[in-house]
C-alpha cells in the first residue's frame, strides 16, 4: 500500500488523524443531475373504477371448444357455473384495443429454474412472471401506473371492496364469492387463514417474497368472520399502507386444500422442509387462482401453461378471461430474453441489463422489427447492501464478524462510497444517457426523491484511503492489503466476500466492478458469484458480507414494500435481520429510519409523508445505508401481434410489467395469430397428475 498521502482541493495533506477532523462537507458534492432521458410514453391516467367492477352478467362465453369438447362431455360444468356470483369484470372502455378474441400464446424466456410449486412456503417458480400468472393477492398494484396520483389506491382483487371501521383499527374484507381455484375447489376464507396462520405466522415459513407478520405491522391481527369476509385489525389508526402489502407478492394465499395436509402442524411426518418441497417442478397442475396452469415441464427446457377453466374474470360481454390459451417459459437466460424478444422467437422482455441497450435499440429500430419497445423511466438500481448485523445473523466466523463490525461503522462506508468512482461503473454497462449516478436512497425521478434531502458523496480515492487509515486499518505486512488491527481476526487481510447473482450479466459486471476499484483502497474483495436461487437463499439466511443487489420497488414507488425500508421488524429488511436470539441491533441512526418509516405508514397526510420521506433520504444517504452504484430505465419490448398494452407501461413500478400490463385481458387479434400453442384445446388435468386433460 503506497498511498498515504491525500489530495484535496489540490493540496497535497499528510495522513493521519488530522483527515478525521475533515468536516463532512468536504467528502460531498453536488449531485450532477442525470442526463436528460424521457419516456417514451406516456400512461393514460384513469380511476380505478374505469378499469374494473365487481358484478354478475345475463351471459357467459368461453372458447367453443371448452364447451364442445368438456362441457357438453360431461368434464366440466358450464361456465356460468364456473364463475363466482359476481366476476370481476374490466371496462371495455379501458381496454386499449377493446374485447379480444381467444387463442395463442405469449412466449416468455427466463433465466430463473423452478425450484417448485410451493410459493407460499417459500419456493421460487424461476420468475419472470411465472408467479405472478399463477398467482392473485388480496389486492393489485400492477396496473397501478395508470392510476391518477390522487386516487392512488390498490385494486381490488380476491378482496372486492373493503370497509374501514370509524376508529380506523379495524378493516372489513370482502372476498370474491364463488370462485374456485383452478381444480374446481372453492376459494374462500380457508384459503386466506391458512395463509395467515401456518405460512406468515409460524416464522418457521419463509413465503417467497418475504412476507412476516411485521410486513402487516406489528400486533396486526387477521380472523375469518365467515366464508367471505375477514377481518383485520391494526394498532395504528387507518394504516391504508399495508393494503399495499396485501398485494404480489406478500399476500397471494395458495391452494389451502392441497398445501394444509403436506403443512408440519397438520402433518406429523413432516418437517418444514419437506413442507416447502413437498410440489417439486415435476408435479404438474397445481391448483392456482391465476389464469394459466403448468401442465409441462421440461427442466433447462420449458414451462408450459394453459388456461385456467375456472378464471374469476371477464369482459364486458361475459367473455370469461384469458384471452391467452397458453404461456410458455422458455428455460434459458435473462439476456436470451432481450435477444429472443428483438428477434421474434420470444414475445416478451423487461429490458433491464443495461449491457443489452444498444443492440436492442437498433435491432427495434427498424420498421421490420417484430417487437415494439419503449423505454420508461430510470427504475433499475443498484447498490452493495453491507450486512449489519452484528448479533449473530448468519453466523458468521471471526472474519466475517469483523467484517459486520466494518460495515457498522460510518467513516468505513464512506470511505467505500467514495472508494467508488460510479460514472465508470455505470458506463461499463452502457455508453450514452441512459445510466445515472447513484447515492443511494431513494431512486431520482421517483415521487418522494427529493435532491436537496439527498447527500451525495463525491468520488475521492485519497480521502477514502485517509478514512481508513484514521479507523486504524494500516497494511502491517505489505501485500498491498490492509490488515484488521491486531487482535481482530487474526490481525488477517482485510478480505470482503460480495455476493451477486450469476443469471444477470449486469450483477457480476458491476460486482466485478466494484472488486477491482477496491484494490487501491487496499480493500480486497472476494467474488460470491452464485447462481440465482443459491444467492437468494444465501442473503435471505444473512450469509453475506456485502452484496450486489438490484433493488426492489419499495425505494421506486415507497408505498409499497415500505416495511423493507427500514428494520421494522425482525425478518423485513434485506440487510439487517435479527440475530440467533431474535433482536435487531439497531444502531441509532437505523432506529432513525425505522420510526420515520412507521410514522410514514401511520399517516396518510400527504405533505407530512413527504417530509418524512425527505428525513429518511437525508438520514440513509447521509450514513450511507447502503452504496448507490447505478440508476437506469428500462425498456418493455413486446411482439407487435399483441394487443390491449397499455401506454406507457413502466417495466418495474408498481410491480414488474408482466403484472402491470394486465396479461389476462391482453389478445392476439385473429389474423395475427401465431400457431404456437403446445397443447391446443386442452384444458389443466387433476393436480399431481401428469399434463393437460
Ligand atoms: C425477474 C426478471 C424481471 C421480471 C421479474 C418478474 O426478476 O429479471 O425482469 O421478469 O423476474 O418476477
Amino acid at each position: 500500500m503506497k498511498r498515504h498521502t491525500i489530495a484535496l482541493g489540490g493540496a497535497g495533506l499528510m495522513l493521519g488523524v488530522s483527515l478525521l477532523a475533515i468536516p463532512a462537507q468536504e467528502l460531498t458534492a453536488e449531485l450532477p443531475e442525470p442526463p436528460e432521458f424521457s419516456a417514451q410514453s406516456e400512461p393514460i391516467f384513469v380511476s380505478v373504477s374505469d378499469i374494473l367492477e365487481y358484478k354478475a352478467l345475463p351471459e357467459y362465453h368461453e372458447p367453443d371448444w371448452v364447451t364442445s369438447k368438456y362441457v357438453e362431455a360431461g368434464t366440466l360444468p358450464p361456465v356460468a357455473e364456473r364463475l363466482p356470483k359476481e366476476p370481476m369484470v374490466y371496462k371495455t372502455a379501458n381496454m386499449p384495443d377493446g374485447i379480444g378474441v381467444y387463442g395463442d400464446t405469449m412466449r416468455h424466456v427466463i433465466g430463473g429454474r423452478p425450484e417448485g410449486w410451493n410459493y407460499i412456503g417459500g419456493q421460487s417458480q424461476g420468475w419472470g412472471g411465472i408467479d405472478i400468472g399463477m398467482s392473485e393477492c388480496l389486492t393489485r398494484t400492477g396496473p397501478l401506473f395508470t392510476v391518477k396520483a390522487d386516487e392512488l389506491e390498490p385494486l381490488p382483487n380476491l378482496a372486492k371492496s373493503w370497509e374501514w371501521s370509524e376508529d380506523g383499527h379495524v378493516l372489513t374484507m370482502k372476498l370474491i364469492e364463488g370462485a374456485k381455484w383452478s381444480d374446481g375447489d372453492p376459494f374462500d376464507a380457508d384459503d386466506v387463514m391458512f395463509y395467515w396462520n401456518d405460512n406468515i405466522m409460524d416464522t418457521n415459513v419463509s413465503p417467497l417474497n418475504g412476507g412476516t407478520p411485521e410486513t402487516f405491522g406489528v400486533g396486526t391481527t387477521l380472523e375469518a368472520l365467515d366464508p367471505y369476509t375477514i377481518k383485520w385489525t391494526f394498532k395504528e389508526v387507518r394504516p391504508t399502507q399495508y393494503l399495499y402489502a396485501m398485494a404480489y407478492g406478500t399476500f397471494c394465499p395458495g391452494p389451502s386444500h392441497i398445501l394444509k395436509p403436506q403443512h408440519p402442524k397438520y402433518n406429523a411426518d413432516n418437517t418444514y422442509e419437506e413442507y416447502k418441497n413437498a410440489f417439486p417442478p415435476e408435479y404438474m397442475n397445481i391448483p392456482v387462482m391465476g389464469a394459466w396452469v403448468p401442465v409441462e415441464y421440461r427442466p433447462d427446457d420449458i414451462i408450459v401453461l394453459r388456461r385456467n377453466a375456472y378464471y374469476w374474470k371477464v369482459d364486458e360481454a361475459g367473455n370469461q378471461l384469458p384471452y391467452l390459451n397458453e404461456m410458455h417459459y422458455r428455460l434459458s437466460t435473462w439476456a436470451d430474453r432481450d435477444v429472443q424478444a428483438v428477434a421474434g422467437s420470444g414475445d416478451f422482455s423487461n429490458l433491464e441489463q443495461a449491457e443489452s441497450f444498444i443492440e436492442a435499440l437498433k435491432r427495434s429500430a427498424e420498421d421490420s422489427a417484430p417487437a415494439r419497445l419503449q423505454f420508461g423511466a430510470r427504475t433499475i438500481g443498484y447498490t452493495i447492501r453491507m450486512n449489519f448485523s452484528a448479533n449473530g445473523w448468519g453466523e458468521p466466523d471471526e472474519r466475517a464478524q469483523a467484517v459486520r463490525e466494518l460495515n457498522r461503522n460510518l467513516d468505513f462506508r464512506k470511505a467505500i462510497t467514495i472508494g467508488l468512482d460510479r460514472q465508470r461503473l455505470g458506463d461499463s454497462l452502457v455508453r450514452g444517457p441512459f445510466t445515472a449516478i447513484y447515492p443511494g436512497g431513494l431512486y431520482a425521478g421517483t415521487t418522494y426523491y427529493d435532491k436537496a434531502s439527498t447527500v451525495y458523496y463525491q468520488y475521492n480515492v485519497d480521502a477514502a484511503n485517509g478514512l481508513l487509515d484514521g479507523i486504524g486499518l494500516v497494511d502491517t505486512d505489505g501485500n498491498g492489503v490492509r490488515n484488521f488491527p491486531a487482535g481482530t481476526a487474526g490481525g488477517g487481510d482485510v478480505e470482503i466476500t460480495l455476493l451477486a447473482n450469476t443469471d444477470y450479466g449486469t450483477d457480476t459486471n458491476l460486482a466485478e466492478g466494484v472488486i477491482q476499484q477496491m484494490e487501491p483502497l487496499g480493500i480486497r474483495v472476494i467474488a460470491n458469484f452464485q447462481q440465482g436461487t443459491a444467492r437468494d437463499d444465501m442473503a435471505q439466511a444473512g450469509q453475506f458480507d456485502w452484496s450486489v443487489e438490484r433493488q426492489g420497488s419499495e425505494v421506486v414507488s415507497v408505498v409499497q414494500g415500505t416495511s423493507a425500508l427500514a428494520p421494522t421488524g425482525p425478518r423485513t429488511h434485506p440487510f439487517h435481520r435479527a440475530g440467533t436470539d431474535g433482536t435487531l441491533d439497531l444502531l441509532p441512526f437505523e432506529q432513525e429510519l425505522v420510526d420515520t418509516v412507521n410514522a410514514f405508514i401511520a399517516t396518510s397526510d400527504n405533505a407530512e409523508r413527504v417530509e418524512l420521506m425527505k428525513k429518511y433520504q437525508r438520514t440513509f444517504t447521509e450514513n450511507v445505508y447502503s452504496v448507490g452504484l447505478t440508476q437506469y430505465p428500462g425498456a418493455l419490448i413486446i411482439n407487435k401481434r399483441f394487443a390491449n398494452i397499455p401506454a406507457g407501461a413502466p417495466i418495474f413500478m408498481f410491480n414488474w410489467a408482466e403484472d402491470n400490463i394486465i396479461r389476462e385481458r391482453v389478445f392476439v387479434p385473429a389474423d395475427a395469430q401465431g400457431d404456437f400453442e403446445l397443447h391446443p384445446e386442452t384444458l389443466p388435468g387433476a393436480p399431481g397428475s401428469a399434463g393437460p386433460m
